[in-house]
């Protein structure tokens, strides 16, 4: 990717930039001109990327755990105080779940919203007085295909996807005339560390690379769409065939959607 003027000088707060397609979006809007914030709760791998980046004087990283919403306005203003703006958060981080609803406490179930729902909006609720000061913003959600449909061993994840899709459709509508876009980004299955970084019954890591995800998208392949999407300031994107056509489905056959589902490999 080329410098961009839609993205160059911009200031892009990526969360969940330590991995997978957090990681791959800061390698790639780096070429485009743009100016990164790098946030996730492992500063080193957020330190090491910057390093590697072709700009990494442009960027800065800052720790961000998306359970601790109580430090958000704190961590929101030290970038304010650098960049003097934020033109793009691009809500990226959170945590998969590879758990069956029946044996997962209630306590696991409100880490993943917590994680997933809670962390996100409250992030948005901290950056949009300042999009809104400047004129307007972008915020981007990375949500799943899970938010469209729920699926064996992603109760809590699949809940946590659907609460953003009423959320972030009713801010849209509500900030649109004050210049802020929302995109929601419905990945299917990317070939990224997601389910080995999963937590399952017991609140810990899965440690499993999944088969679907190995055999998924690559994930430079899904971020060039997620890219261009921003660009095109679409409102939602469904990445992945096999997630169109899952949806379509659902919508249009929901019979049959629900047959071909149950017949899918959890993992
Ligand atoms: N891969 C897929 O197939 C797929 C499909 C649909 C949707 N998605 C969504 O895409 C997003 C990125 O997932 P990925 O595939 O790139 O997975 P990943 O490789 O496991 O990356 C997850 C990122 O989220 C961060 N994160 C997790 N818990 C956090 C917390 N408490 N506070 C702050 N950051 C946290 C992690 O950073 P630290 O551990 O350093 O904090 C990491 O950078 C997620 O929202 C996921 O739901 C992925």
């Amino acid at each position: 990717m080329k410098k961009d003027t839609y993205f160059d000088n911009k200031v892009i707060w990526i969360t969940g930039a330590s991995s997978g397609i957090g990681l791959e979006m800061a390698i790639q809007l780096d070429l485009t001109g743009a100016k990164l914030i790098l946030s996730s709760r492992n500063i080193e791998a957020l330190n090491a990327l910057k390093n590697k980046l072709s700009n990494p004087e442009k960027h800065f990283v800052c720790a961000l755990d998306l359970e601790k919403s109580s430090e958000f306005e704190k961590i929101t203003q030290s970038i304010i105080e650098k960049y003097s703006k934020i033109d793009i958060l691009i809500n990226n981080g959170g945590i998969s779940q590879r758990a069956n609803a029946m044996k997962t406490s209630l306590e696991i179930d409100r880490k993943i919203m917590e994680v997933n729902y809670f962390g996100n909006i409250a992030l948005s609720k901290c950056v949009l007085p300042y999009m809104l000061q400047s004129g307007g913003g972008q915020i981007v959600v990375v949500s799943s295909i899970a938010g469209k449909f729920g699926f064996y061993l992603r109760s809590a994840y699949s809940a946590s996807k659907h609460a953003l899709h009423g959320f972030y459709e009713s801010l849209a509508m509500e900030e649109f005339n004050n210049g802020i876009r929302v995109t929601m980004v419905c990945p299917a299955k990317i070939n990224t560390p997601i389910s080995v970084n999963a937590i399952n019954e017991k609140g810990t890591k899965s440690g499993i690379m999944d088969n679907n995800q190995r055999k998924g998208m690559p994930v430079s392949t899904c971020v060039k769409k997620i890219v261009r999407a921003i660009k095109h300031q679409k409102q939602e994107v469904i990445i992945g065939g096999e997630g169109v056509f899952a949806i379509k489905l659902k919508a249009f056959i929901p019979s049959l959607f629900r047959i071909l589902i149950r017949r899918q490999s959890a993992t």
